[in-house]
């Protein structure tokens, strides 16, 4: 029966991993995927971590099931984080833990899909590979919306707000909540305004996918967005992941969150993302949720954790600096001063697929095949190494 299965198109952040592990040139440089690394090219496990690990290890009792939406102390630490004071959210906050930010992505998708399976999703133009593969493969309708434009570094406000005219009510509008994967632009507060109040007249949902919360300005402001949305609009899908600001990719940690107007409309989305996990996976992980919840719960390890994390935004903003200094020293132009300025792990550099080859063939650099570079991979010495490399091939 499987002979019929057609062959799929790669997904690009993989296709790079999978080449630069089969590399086997010792000065090979991984700027693929998104995984935080330190200066010597080692990911971590924060020390907060380890240290409620050490704690849990010590403390729990029971391996046994929770519930088919998580830990309800995990879920309630979640949407504290994420939109800050809940007093006015009383009664209109349906949640679930979820396997990794993908799966709170996938649980959205597939809610929108139950209540409204002619809802288009809008997709920014590029995003994150996997919104769209995950979409095509769950058969929702979707359309991208222009948000790049290559020639400033910018955000294309007007583009973007062009092409969502075209949505119709009840349609919903995939966003960024900060860090944009994979252009590193944040919106401003102004360009959040004008969006919302575009959805508000078009009778849009907006849906935020929020899984860098902490790596672009701080923890409350890259919540700005999405916080702004949730209380501006009746309903909001969210999507938030632990991956990146906890470091804990492989525990697979994420949480959605749905904004409803009230009480009744609640009861009813929490029964479906019960249904949603209980359909996909059952109980969502618990190890990584606990550790999160830990370290959000109590006030020293909260510190802590902010404190580290506060380090590994400073170091990839340093980074940014210092490659935005050396490409305009080295090409001898400012083309690439937009990279001091964009947040969190990525910026595409506007290479074409061939030069993004010849960086991973000629100098054994791996970025995906957008120019997608992930900051994080570099250090003080790769950086001009990177440079020197682009400089030439451009
Ligand atoms: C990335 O964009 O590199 C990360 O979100 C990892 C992934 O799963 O693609």
């Amino acid at each position: 029966m499987f002979h019929s299965l057609l062959v799929d198109q790669p997904d690009p952040i993989i296709v790079t991993m999978q080449k630069y592990h089969a590399d086997s040139r010792p000065h090979k440089l991984d700027l693929g995927v998104g995984v935080y690394k330190d200066a010597s090219g080692h990911t971590p496990i924060m020390k907060v971590i380890k240290s409620a690990e050490k704690a849990l290890w010590e403390q729990e009792t029971t391996k046994s099931y929770t519930s088919l939406v998580g830990d309800s102390a995990f879920n309630t630490a979640i949407q504290k984080l994420v939109l800050g004071d809940l007093a006015s959210f009383d009664g209109r906050l349906a949640s679930a833990a979820t396997a990794g930010g993908t799966g709170a992505v996938r649980a959205a998708f597939e809610l929108v899909h139950l209540a409204s399976p002619d809802a288009t999703i809008w997709v920014s133009n590029p995003s994150w590979s996997n919104h769209a593969s995950m979409l095509d493969y769950l058969n929702i309708p979707n359309q991208h919306y222009r948000f790049f434009d290559p020639s400033t570094g910018t955000v294309d406000m007007d583009g973007m707000m062009a092409d969502l005219r075209y949505a119709k009510a009840g349609d919903v509008v995939l966003l960024h909540g900060c860090c944009h994967n994979p252009t590193g632009l944040s919106l401003s507060p102004k360009q959040w305004d004008d969006i919302i109040e575009l959805m508000k007249t078009q009778n849009l949902v907006p849906m935020v996918d929020i899984a860098y919360q902490g790596f672009g300005d701080g923890l409350d402001e890259d919540a700005y967005g999405v916080r702004r949305i949730a209380s501006s609009l009746p309903e909001v899908l969210i999507a938030s992941s632990c991956s990146k600001n906890f470091g804990i990719y492989r525990e697979r940690t994420g949480c959605v969150i749905v904004v409803s107007p009230d009480q009744k409309q609640t009861n009813l989305v929490q029964s479906k993302l019960s249904l949603v996990n209980r359909v996909n996976y059952s109980f969502p992980p618990d190890h990584g949720a606990r550790l999160v919840t830990m370290v959000l719960n109590d006030p020293e390890l909260k510190v802590q954790w902010q404190n580290e994390l506060g380090e590994i935004r400073q170091g990839i903003q340093s980074l940014r600096r210092m490659l935005s200094d050396e490409l305009q020293r080295q090409t001898n132009s400012d083309r690439f001063k937009f990279i001091a300025e964009h947040r969190g792990m990525f910026s595409m550099l506007g290479l074409s697929q061939e030069q993004v080859s010849r960086l991973s063939d000629e100098f054994a650099i791996y970025a995906v095949s957008d120019s997608r570079i992930n900051m994080a991979g570099l250090n003080e010495a790769s950086v001009p190494l990177l440079a020197n490399a682009v400089a030439k091939i451009i």
